[in-house]
């Protein structure tokens, strides 16, 4: 197949030669660019944040956050002292490092706060999507023995507090009344405690933060990321994010999501440049707005928004000046050409594909702006990285054979366990030196990666991860449902969408009202991203002699393809 290649647009940017690059990196090189490379000394909070202060960036606005109600800029040192704080309000109540702190809030500056302190006191992070209901935060609080959560009294409601026992101190903001007795008032506290704290230093390998994420079968699994991976997301930031002194970055993704955290807190803030928060609710006006307003510089976003804005018509968008957009990058979910064709004629940019996963902990496949770009590839391997195909047996394959994507082992931010489960974390490592990813790919002739899908049942509705077991296993609570089986359908906007087969118990009949009423059970007991769009009635659903579902014979239906080998069917 013959690409168009749409050619290099500006010749400035910090990698100049892919190639070259390449073929000369070492990962002991960038050591040397953290202060700890003199003192011994680790921690991503210091790096991403202190250090700065001993610069001229100290009184330079490290975030920018704007919402429907508040607009308010911090600098490096401003974030620097209140994260101070927060690590003391942790100190007293004898959080250690280890420690497991979850944070469950709405994108506001005291969650940026609130991770910042908890690194600083060496605890490990554990970020909660705002949209998550009681059981999808009691699984993650439970399996981590998280020791703290920080909350907002809006979504305090969602925190199962009498049923985890390891569960000790709930810290709550922006509460109008009084708390009840046994939580701690985060103003208060912030009110009381001292900017001085002596930072926890922390080992390269020991934890920073733990992101739970989606498989095909059982619960969320915890994966975790070491301070170490500042390595991998200083030299991102760098060469494909392009950062410069001067750049205005906004990465819209929330830091429930990794790409919310690796990309929208350590990546930026290492690199000490200016980053742009918008919190609230998604409008093509108010997005382009925070563009047109803080002077955007390099855009960070995911397809599902990109389609979401090409959606609301070139009208739009030629309201507002995007002229101060320099580099424009997109991850999470395959990126079409339609929308790398409608970037080039709307914003007169290239979107910059990059491939990576909640696993992997940095971006590992990318385009670069001194590259070449064929629309529908994710690009090519960061420097450092050895990316390839390999069959079902663990063989490398040639160029244009389809088969799984692996990468060397190794790498900077490579999670370093799934929590609570190794052998689950040993099920990426299957053949010795590779990470097998479980997406599929292949390769061309010229070294270019392309995206052809999940190797599992994994569904990725707007870029976000959701497990068909969680749903299911929700769906069964309903009384009325007697059998679930959760696929992704394919979806011109979302990428896919989630649809659940249902079968439903003696004396349930089916209809709008009832399907309505499903919905909202799984909206309101896990999240909103997480319940089906689609619900489909059925008698029956297709199942394995054991019992098990068969999503695939699910999704055959549903795309009016072959079912396969129906041998292990059960009737
Ligand atoms: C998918 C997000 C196509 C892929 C950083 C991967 C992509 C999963 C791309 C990880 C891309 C991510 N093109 N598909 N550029 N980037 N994916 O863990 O299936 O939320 O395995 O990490 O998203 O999703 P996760």
């Amino acid at each position: 197949m013959k690409v168009e290649k749409i050619p290099v647009m500006q010749t400035q940017s910090n990698l100049q030669n892919y190639d070259e690059a390449y073929a000369n990196f070492d990962w002991a090189e960038v050591e040397k660019e953290f202060s700890w490379y003199e003192t011994g000394k680790v921690n991503m909070a210091y790096e991403a944040i202190d250090r700065h202060l001993l610069t001229p960036r100290k009184d330079k606005i490290a975030l920018q956050f704007i919402n429907d109600t508040r607009e308010e800029s911090y600098s490096y040192a401003q974030l620097s002292e209140l994260s101070n704080k927060f690590g003391n309000v942790l100190r007293k109540l004898g959080i250690v490092k280890g420690d497991r702190v979850f944070v469950f809030m709405p994108r506001t500056p005291e969650l940026y706060v609130s991770v910042l302190g908890t690194l600083k006191v060496g605890a490990i992070v554990g970020p909660l999507f705002e949209a998550f209901m009681e059981a999808a935060v009691r699984d993650r609080l439970e399996d981590s023995e998280a020791v703290a959560i920080v909350t907002t009294a809006a979504l305090l409601p969602r925190v199962p507090v009498n049923e985890l026992p390891a569960l000790k101190h709930v810290i709550v903001f922006g509460s109008e009344e009084e708390l009840a007795e046994g939580l701690i008032s985060y103003e208060k506290e912030m009110a009381e405690a001292s900017s001085d704290l002596e930072i926890q230093w922390v080992d390269r390998e020991d934890g920073l933060i733990l992101h739970y994420t989606s498989g095909s079968t059982g619960k969320p699994k915890g994966v975790l990321h070491v301070h170490n991976a500042m390595i991998q997301h200083l030299q991102t930031g760098k060469w494909i994010l392009d950062f410069q002194e001067d750049d205005i970055f906004w990465c819209t993704a929330d830091p429930g999501w990794v790409t919310g955290t690796s990309y929208g807190i350590f990546s930026p803030w290492l690199n000490g440049v200016t980053m742009v928060v918008r919190g609230g609710r998604f409008s093509p006006e108010n997005w382009y707005s925070t563009i047109e307003k803080y002077k955007v510089t390099v855009w960070y976003s995911a397809p599902t928004s990109f389609r979401m804005l090409m959606g609301a018509g070139d009208e739009v968008v030629k309201q507002f000046d995007l002229s101060s957009l320099r580099h424009v990058l997109s991850v999470g979910e395959p990126l079409n050409p339609e929308v790398v064709y409608w970037g080039l004629r709307t914003l007169n940019q290239r979107i910059h594909d990059n491939w990576w996963m909640t696993e992997t902990g940095g971006q590992l496949i990318s385009n670069y702006r001194c590259m070449e770009i064929k629309p529908g590839s994710m690009g090519k391997p960061f420097p450092g990285i050895h990316a390839t195909i390999i069959d079902d047996q663990g063989n490398e394959l040639p160029p244009n054979r389809m088969g799984n994507l692996a990468i060397r082992t190794g790498w900077p931010a490579m999670m370093r366990k799934i929590w609570n489960n190794p052998a689950k974390y040993q099920e990426y490592f299957n053949f010795p030196g590779w990470y097998v990813s479980g997406d599929s790919a292949y390769r061309d002739e010229e070294g270019y990666f392309w995206f052809q899908g999940r190797i599992d049942d994994v569904i990725n509705t707007s870029g976000e991860r959701v497990g068909p077991f969680e749903v299911e296993s929700k769906l069964v609570e309903h009384p009325a449902v007697a059998e679930a089986g959760v696929i992704g359908k394919p979806d011109p906007v979302r990428g896919e969408i989630v649809k659940a087969f249902i079968s439903l118990r003696a004396g349930y009949e089916p209809s709008d009202e009832l399907m309505d009423e499903i919905r909202k059970f799984v909206r309101e007991g896990l999240a909103a991203h997480a319940a089906p769009r689609e619900i489909e009635f059925r008698d029956k659903l297709p199942k394995t002699r054991s019992g098990k579902i068969m999503r695939r014979v699910l999704k055959a239906w549903e795309l009016g393809l072959p079912t396969g080998d129906l041998s292990t069917l059960e009737d």
